[in-house]
């Protein structure tokens, strides 16, 4: 346990646990199915769009040198990645493996150093990263494994060529999916996957185990909508990066993904294919006006969905719910498509909506009043681009921006190719306002005043341009490195990579930035915030070697008809 970092159960005493907490793991799941060797992968062996489209959108806004050493390296990663799976368990565990003649930032050696240290072991396996290895404020719950905060840390691993932990990982959550979760009396579902877990040491019996948040001991008592789903894409980016499918292939990992389907493919009141969601159930972990349904957990909804659609074997139980996501997935990207997507035309058309509607025949279908559309909207909506919006729901559209569902949009083509194109070009248009002097706004824009008061509930965290109101993330770094190599413009995020450099290593890796332009170091941000480290770790290596892009993204889906282009008749 001496890897461990020193707040994990240090003294072997049990802290800061919830009684209500569900407590113990001793057991683990019988994996010895799970050949030591994994066989390489059956499925997925066709390159992928993603994977052939480089090709042709290296040559975009590359320097010559770059496209061609990206060429070269792109082609020895797919031949890999199609004969045959060689796990490299690298002996040195200080210096990233390069597989190119690239001279990194001094600051990307200090990154992985850094993501060594908060490698988190159970039994002396690696499991997880802890979030934040800062001893210098109380650690509330920053010193868990969060399933959001690992998956770009898996990333940094298995693009650096290090599976085990990721696969680690994958297997200890599954194996917590099964514990009993409660709330007081009332049991939640079956599927929820944990927020986070944390390891417990106890150095008198040399023993360890395991505590999880369900959300049960989570501020607000939220459960994490987005855990299951990150869970089935990490699983996919796995099984792509590794050439292993037999994790997948387990009973236990197709029960698990049955599950998390289970409780997202259910029958109920709905009348729309989206997600409904309680306030704070996703990286905005607090009250924040993103109950309904937020475009973060629709992204990931749909990327999750299209991921279980690869991984699901197509057995008796399987191919039920493959006839399900395939219904779910056609509804979801039209509503998406239609209803979230706004642009100049789209906004027009809503400011000269009429209201009070009635039958099929309403083209304001959701009466949202068009005294409701906020000032700010008519600036910041640049002649050429759009977005996803943050939300719809009866008479209700969040017009915000918010990063992250963007960005999955993008990745798992819920955004149509011009769409894509269109969310960059609203990125470059206003990156004033969304990368200023650091990268990212989790959002945009603050809302302040007697709004903050009845959206937050008087938060004083989420105060105006900090924290999840507006604050920027640099962990998102990686995400919109991923959607720039999507759309061809990898230019756009080497421009915000050299923001971060220029600070984050200085200002000792914070959570996140507060300020409109982002020039501040967070009121209450975690220093060596583990994510942040990470996903500067994964922009730089996916944009030096951009065939690692496959493993998080996916290509569009041809059966998926875009929408047809509109035009004044645009009707919804
Ligand atoms: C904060 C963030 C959440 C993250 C957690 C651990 O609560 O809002 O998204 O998972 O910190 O870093």
């Amino acid at each position: 346990m001496s890897e461990l970092s020193p707040k994990l159960g240090q003294n072997g005493t049990i802290k800061n646990i919830d009684s209500s907490s569900t407590v113990a793991e001793t057991e683990d799941i019988d994996f010895s199915k799970l050949s030591e060797r994994p066989r390489p992968l059956t499925m997925e062996r066709q390159r992928s769009y993603d994977e052939r489209s480089f090709l042709s959108e290296l040559s975009v806004g590359m320097s010559p040198r770059l496209s061609i050493r990206n060429i070269d390296s792109y082609s020895r990663n797919i031949d890999h990645l199609d004969t045959v799976f060689s796990p490299c368990r690298r002996s040195g565990f200080n210096t990233p493996r390069s597989a190119m003649d690239f001279e990194p930032h001094p600051m990307f050696a200090e990154a992985w150093e850094g993501l060594r240290r908060s490698l988190v072991f159970f039994r002396g396996k690696p499991v997880g990263t802890i979030a934040a290895l800062d001893n210098s404020d109380e650690e509330l719950n920053y010193d868990q494994v969060f399933v959001r905060d690992f998956v770009p840390s898996a990333l940094a691993f298995l693009m650096n060529g290090e599976p085990e932990i990721v696969r680690n990982f994958l297997v200890k959550t599954l194996r917590l999916q099964s514990w009993e979760k409660k709330v007081d009396r009332f049991q939640l579902g079956e599927g929820v996957m944990p927020a986070s877990f944390k390891v417990l040491h106890d150095p008198v019996r040399n023993s360890d185990t395991l505590i999880a948040d369900f959300g049960e001991s989570a501020i607000g008592r939220v459960a994490p909508v987005d855990s299951g789903f990150w869970w089935i894409i990490l699983l996919r980016a796995y099984t792509k990066s590794t050439g292993d499918s037999t994790l997948a292939e387990l009973p236990e990992c197709q029960k698990g993904m049955r599950l998390i389907l289970t409780l997202c493919l259910s029958e109920g009141f709905d009348t729309f294919p989206t997600l409904l969601c309680a306030d704070g159930c996703c990286m905005i972990d607090r009250r924040m006006g993103v109950y309904g349904y937020p475009i973060e957990i629709q992204a990931l909804f749909f990327m999750a969905l299209r991921c279980a659609l690869l991984l699901l074997k197509q057995d008796d139980q399987g191919k039920e719910f493959i006839e399900r996501i395939v219904k779910r997935l056609h509804a979801l990207s039209y509503h998406m498509r239609s209803y979230f997507w706004l642009d100049m035309k789209q906004l027009n058309d809503i400011y000269r909506y009429k209201t009070e509607e009635y039958s099929h025949t309403a083209v304001n279908k959701f009466n949202v009043i068009p005294d409701s559309i906020p000032e700010w909207i008519f600036d910041f909506m640049p002649t050429y681009g759009g977005y996803f919006i943050g939300n719809v729901s009866p008479a209700r559209m969040d017009f915000r921006w918010f990063c992250l569902g963007n960005c999955v949009a993008i990745l798992s083509s819920l955004a149509t190719p011009e769409q894509s194109t269109a969310i960059m070009d609203l990125i470059e248009s206003r990156w004033e306002e969304l990368v200023g002097d650091m990268p990212l706004k989790v959002c945009y824009p603050a809302i302040e005043g007697h709004e903050w008061r009845i959206v937050t509930g008087c938060d004083p965290k989420n105060t105006r341009w900090s924290y999840h109101n507006g604050g920027s993330w640099p962990v998102l770094l990686w995400l919109l490195t991923a959607a720039c190599i999507k759309t061809g413009r990898p230019q756009i995020a080497r421009r915000a990579i050299e923001l971060a450099e220029s600070r984050l290593v200085k200002d000792s890796w914070p959570e996140y930035y507060d300020g409109k332009l982002g020039r501040f170091i967070g009121k209450q941000a975690r220093k060596f915030q583990t994510w942040s480290v990470a996903g500067y770790l994964v922009a730089k290596m996916m944009l030096e070697d951009p065939s690692h892009l496959g493993m998080i993204s996916l290509e569009e889906d041809k059966q998926m008809k875009p929408l047809i282009k509109r035009s004044a008749s645009w009707t919804f």
